[in-house]
């Protein structure tokens, strides 16, 4: 999604120091990028589509030092993802950069047009830069917090602006509402940011603005203020994130590099919450459960749901939150909802925290990003510690959020054997997940059996159909293989007419309770034609005709169904990754995709 650095400069490097904080944007996904910077008394523009690489080679040649710069990348919402349509955009004496959605943004065009402006991209951008430049020019509106509050107020949607104005070139204003946005105070000058990543080579030392504030920034001076401009006292906040130039560590992706990371992040996980107060929630307080995410979090979620039903007897639903936020959800004093997010500020996700914290709800959240607005504003938040995610598709955000709920559910139970095995057995994590990876030629043979194929099917049932949602969503994010997910039992409802000679089926069959029904399933696919890849345990196999009904088999020693659960999703990680890898994917950079994705 859309990424904002700002960078203003004690010195003139405001410009490089701009971009090389843009490039650690890089991993939220973009299709364009621009710069703003004030260079021989004017402020001048450079655009380019596709990689930042391509913008640098742009202003290679050209003198661009500055003492202050705003920089974008650009994940095209309102029009083509054209030089044009890139940030920054300019208007009269206005110059900024814009992360959100402008949702009146049509309305506002015509009022603009009927007053004379013109507009030469198809942005909602360009229509809310043109909207201050009215309020400054035509309204007249001179002193510069009054004006962006001014037009702020008539802006409709989502926003985070970097702004700089013509006649105060050596300053930044900023502000937002429901967009991430984030203040840091660096020695040689300040910096506005989407996020701390993007900064932390320069600075630890950051404020994050509220909704409707605004900041004016200088090389030496920081001024917060309120929704009324106030002039306000913002906490400041140091990250304990550390800047690491060679982040990939000899992996050839991030996204392998996550996947190595998982049985460290998961065993600490472990080691930090299990049996701890910190992370035990009164599940008998409530009598229903709601957990509220998008994506891989939402199947994340779905695993929770599997553990709280079955274990602690909570009726859970889980639900997308870009649908839970509209329905008018039923919540009471007795709902926990649960709100997932790696990144903390999924636009949709947030809402959906908002709306159940407005209804007074009891909200737990699971996020990893260190004081995200998620983080910030459920009642309770378990950080899942799972580090800086880079790849765009998540693999140890996912399983970390698995471990979190997994751990609430553990600690719910009383103390019996069921509790006393599964602690015995979480304690091995790490180890079981280094021999998951150690499976890779097994993954690597199965991607080679996919690569070339069109569909791909996925069955399980219980548990396992909920790994399914996260097994398929991973392949196609990062291989562009069309697949679906299908509780095992339901596919000859409807969707088996797919089925041809060669069609991919993976079947995930853990559940021993559960076994002999999805076996069946595979069966019937099996006699249409399919190319079955069976997963399942070591007894599970040992105990039935698997050879004759597998075209490929992995099988995975026996353990507990949180350890199981741990291990397929990494397994299924790394066969998608094998089979992107094989299609030549830009596997940490799937097209279309954005890691952070703070709009609607
Ligand atoms: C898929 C993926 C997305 C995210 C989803 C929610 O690999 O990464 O489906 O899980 O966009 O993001 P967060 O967890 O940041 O709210």
């Amino acid at each position: 999604m859309c990424g904002i650095t700002g960078y203003i400069s004690k010195t003139n490097d405001a410009n490089t120091v701009a971009i090389n904080c843009l490039k650690n944007l890089e991993y939220r996904g973009y299709d364009s990028s621009g710069i703003a910077i004030f260079n021989e008394n004017k402020i001048k523009l450079y655009k380019s589509t596709g990689k930042i690489a391509n913008l640098c080679e742009k202003i290679k040649d050209i003198d661009t030092t500055s003492k202050i710069a705003i920089a974008h990348t650009r994940w095209a919402t309102h029009g083509k993802p054209t030089e044009t349509n890139a940030h920054p955009h300019r208007c009269k004496n206005i110059t900024l950069v814009h992360n959100g959605i402008i949702e009146n943004y049509i309305e506002l065009k015509e009022f603009l047009q009927k007053n004379g402006y013109t507009f030469n991209t198809q942005t909602d951008t360009e229509v809310a830069c043109a909207y201050i430049a009215y309020v400054y020019n035509d309204l007249n509106i001179k002193d510069k917090l009054k004006c962006i509050n001014e037009a702020c107020k008539n802006l409709k949607g989502s926003y985070a602006f970097g702004i700089i104005f013509d006649d105060e070139p050596e300053t930044l204003y900023a502000t937002r509402k429901d967009s991430p946005l984030i203040v840091g105070y660096g020695d040689n000058g300040n910096f506005i940011s989407s996020d701390i990543t993007a900064i932390i080579k320069y600075t630890n030392k950051y404020v994050i603005l509220n909704d409707y504030y605004i900041s004016k920034i200088t090389c030496d001076k920081v001024e917060n203020y309120d929704e009324n401009l106030n002039l306000v006292n913002l906490e400041i906040k140091t990250s304990d994130l550390t800047y690491n130039e060679n982040t990939k560590n000899g992996y050839s992706h991030y996204m392998l590099k996550e996947i190595h990371e998982e049985p460290t992040v998961i065993a600490n996980l472990y080691k930090r919450y299990l049996d701890k107060d910190i992370a035990t929630i009164d599940l008998k307080k409530f009598d229903k459960i709601h957990i509220v995410a998008c994506g891989s979090a939402m199947h994340a979620g779905l695993i929770g749901k599997y553990l709280f039903e079955t274990y602690a007897r909570i009726e859970t639903t889980v639900e997308i939150a870009s649908e839970y936020r509209y329905k008018n959800p039923i919540i009471t004093d007795k709902t926990l909802v649960i709100i997932i997010s790696q990144s903390g500020e999924t636009a949709d996700t947030l809402a959906a925290l908002r709306l159940a914290n407005n209804v007074g709800a009891y909200t737990l959240a699971i996020v990893n990003q260190e004081n995200s607005s998620i983080a910030r504003e459920a009642k309770k938040c378990l950080y899942t510690y799972a580090g800086p995610e880079i790849a765009v598709a998540t693999t140890k955000g996912y399983t970390s959020q698995v471990a979190v709920l997994s751990i609430i559910m553990i600690n719910s139970l009383k103390n019996n054997n069921l509790k006393d095995t599964i602690l015995k057995e979480t304690a091995t994590i790490e180890n079981v997940l280094e021999k998951t990876i150690d499976m890779l030629p097994e993954y690597k043979n199965i991607a080679n059996k996919i690569y070339e194929k069109n569909d791909i099917f996925f069955i399980g049932r219980g548990i396992d159909y909920a790994l399914c949602m996260e097994g398929s969503l991973k392949l196609k994010e990062i291989s562009y293989i069309h697949s679906e997910a299908y509780a095992a039992g339901e596919l000859k409802h409807g969707t088996i007419s797919l089925i041809e000679n060669g069609t991919p089926v993976i079947a995930i069959a853990t559940d021993e309770t559960l076994f002999e029904k999805t076996v069946s399933n595979v069966k019937e696919t099996k006699a249409r034609g399919a190319y079955t890849i069976f997963i399942t345990t070591k007894s599970l196999a040992d105990n039935t005709d698997v050879d004759d009904f597998s075209d490929v088999k992995l099988i995975l020693n026996d353990m507990s169904k949180i350890n199981i659960t741990h291990v397929v999703a990494l397994a299924l990680q790394l066969i998608s990754f094998e089979t992107a890898k094989l299609k030549n994917c830009d596997i940490d950079k799937p097209k279309n995709l954005a890691k952070s994705v703070t709009v609607e």
